[in-house]
């Protein structure tokens, strides 16, 4: 037997070894009449979770998206001097009629009151924040994809207790883009971000601000941020967050989708370009999205990816957005008239498929609790085009300039994953918090080759504290070659800056990285798996920059 045949058969007997017990436990879905169409019971009798919309039904999507306004939830917050921001816990209308308890970060700021707010920044600009932890837990905030000294990161080591708090101060020097910021605690972050604890961090420059002069583009009303999450409700409208060995294997998975935690939203729209910051803060779903109107594919334009613009908008069909990645695109609805309906929604795609094909399809169909599976086809937002607009604005020709992928003078290190006895390693190790097993010098270039062998799932691996640049794409599956843009296998949104990469099973993904700073001394920082119960399982390793 060839090696990688009995690692393949090792893994599914596993599998399916926990199935079949999990499965006898199951009872079957019953449908509800209810208020909410389309009401599902879902899961075994002890813990019966509801799926509140089924997002295959294109007929429950009549609630209005939530938009980030002056203040409230996901209002914008004009980052200009020290902001307090605090975690706890409360209650929140997600659901009609029921009442939600979430954790959330809430700031009181020039006399408003924000909860989960989304910081807005511009490049250049000092940032300080001072993080109180009012959770009955450890926890700490992690900025994800900007560039800090380690002390401003969110490490898990810089955890604080309830009551504490932790002080940030640093200079933002990353380019325009859209970030993000969930808790970082060691074990703990899956729980927390599942919870409600993540929102935006939004970096402004001179090159945004032209794109925002030319379109007329305004935040929250034609440039909207759109966070995309799945969560599992009990029947009382609670958040249902039950580890089990196997989604601490395969990820936590929900069946009801959020888009700024609205199930099944709609939004009204003029027939003008918006701009929309898709993030993907769920914990371990990967979408593939799509805009459709009646059912033929409505085209659209990529203008950014995790980490600033692309040197100019690419026509696309169809992007894939894995846990913790950003994508910006351009949605042109100019020609669209009154009473016109789109649809953003998610193909359906094989999470298993290897450069081989298929070979594990149906293996994670059989979530027993689950009715949407991982790679299943749903609709996430409508879009009600409802008047026309008097923008003039185009489509840009230009908007940035790629940077280089000269390869002189690097390092290569190989980062291979692997699993044994349901649970996930990279180069062998699991993360300890006392160990530092990749040391880089200050300054340096690496190329870093993340292997994830043929019989794996897909992994969105993220760095902290740099950035780095996709050089190249091998074995990659089928579903994703169809996108490919180049004779490196990339793809549209791996030619601009990431911090989190998907790399689907039996791909190898080159990517460079730059160690140049400018803080004093060694800095540490973390290389993790993005799919929360993965990082929280151990799927992460320390790395330290010497001085
Ligand atoms: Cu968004 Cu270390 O994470
Ligand atoms: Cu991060
Ligand atoms: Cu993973």
């Amino acid at each position: 037997m060839k090696k990688k045949t009995l690692w393949g058969f090792l893994f599914t007997c596993s599998l399916l070894a926990f199935l079949t017990v999990e499965s006898s436990q199951n009872a079957h879905a019953e449908m509800m009449d209810g208020h909410m169409k389309g009401r599902k019971m879902m899961g075994n009798k002890l813990n019966q979770t509801v799926q509140v919309f089924d997002p295959t039904d294109i007929k429950v999507f009549t609630n209005r998206l939530k938009l980030p306004g002056s203040s409230g939830l996901l209002g914008i917050l004009n980052a200009d001097s020290q902001i307090q921001l605090s975690a706890s816990e409360q209650k929140t209308g997600i659901l009609p009629g029921l009442k939600t308890s979430l954790l959330v970060y809430q700031a009181n700021y020039n006399g408003k009151t924000f909860i989960n707010p989304i910081i807005k920044i511009k490049k250049g600009d000092e940032f300080s924040l001072k993080f109180l932890n009012n959770l009955n837990e450890e926890s700490i905030i992690h900025w994800h994809g900007i560039k800090t000294a380690s002390k401003d990161d969110g490490m898990p080591q810089s955890v604080v207790n309830k009551g504490e708090t932790y002080q940030y101060n640093f200079q933002v020097n990353n380019d325009a883009g859209t970030y993000w910021y969930h808790p970082h605690p060691h074990g703990q972050t899956g729980k927390q971000a599942y919870l409600g604890l993540a929102s935006f961090y939004i970096v402004d420059d001179l090159q945004s601000e032209s794109l925002e002069k030319s379109l007329g583009l305004e935040i929250g009303k034609t440039d909207i941020p759109l966070v995309i999450q799945d969560k599992r409700f009990d029947k009382t409208g609670k958040l249902v967050y039950k580890l089990n060995q196997m989604n601490r294997f395969m990820g936590y998975y929900g069946d009801t989708i959020l888009v700024n935690l609205t199930p099944a939203p709609y939004l009204e729209t003029e027939a003008r370009i918006y701009r929309l910051r898709l993030l993907n803060g769920s914990n371990a779903r990967i979408y593939r999205l799509a805009f459709t109107k009646n059912t033929d594919s409505f085209p659209f334009f990529i203008i950014a990816g995790d980490a600033g613009f692309l040197d100019k908008p690419y026509p696309a069909s169809e992007v894939f957005l894995s846990p913790g990645e950003r994508v910006e695109i351009l949605l042109d609805l100019t020609k669209e008239k009154s009473g016109s309906e789109l649809f953003l929604k998610s193909l359906e795609f094989d999470p298993m498929e290897n450069e081989m094909g298929g070979k594990m399809k149906g293996m994670m169909d059989k979530d027993p609790d689950l009715n949407l599976q991982n790679g299943q086809e749903f609709y996430v937002l409508k879009f009600t085009v409802t008047g026309s607009s008097a923008s003039t604005g185009r489509i840009p020709e230009k908007l940035s300039v790629l940077p280089g992928t000269a390869e002189k003078d690097v390092k290569i290190r190989k980062i291979t994953i692997s699993q044994k006895d349901m649970q996930w390693f990279m180069n062998g190790k699991q993360y300890n918090m006392d160990e530092y097993p990749i040391e880089v010098n200050k300054g340096t270039r690496e190329i870093w080759e993340i292997v994830n062998p043929d019989l794996s799932m897909p992994h969105p691996m993220h760095i902290h504290g740099f950035q780095f640049l996709v050089l190249q794409r091998k074995g990659s599956p089928n579903q994703a070659i169809k996108s490919v843009i180049d004779s490196q296998g990339r793809l549209v949104t791996d030619l601009g800056y990431k911090d989190t990469v998907l790399v689907w099973p039996g791909e190898t993904v080159r990517v460079l990285i730059d160690f140049t700073h400018n803080y004093q001394g060694t800095q540490d920082y973390v290389f993790h798996c993005h799919i929360l119960e993965h990082e929280d399982g151990g799927m992460m390793l320390n790395y330290r920059v010497l001085e």
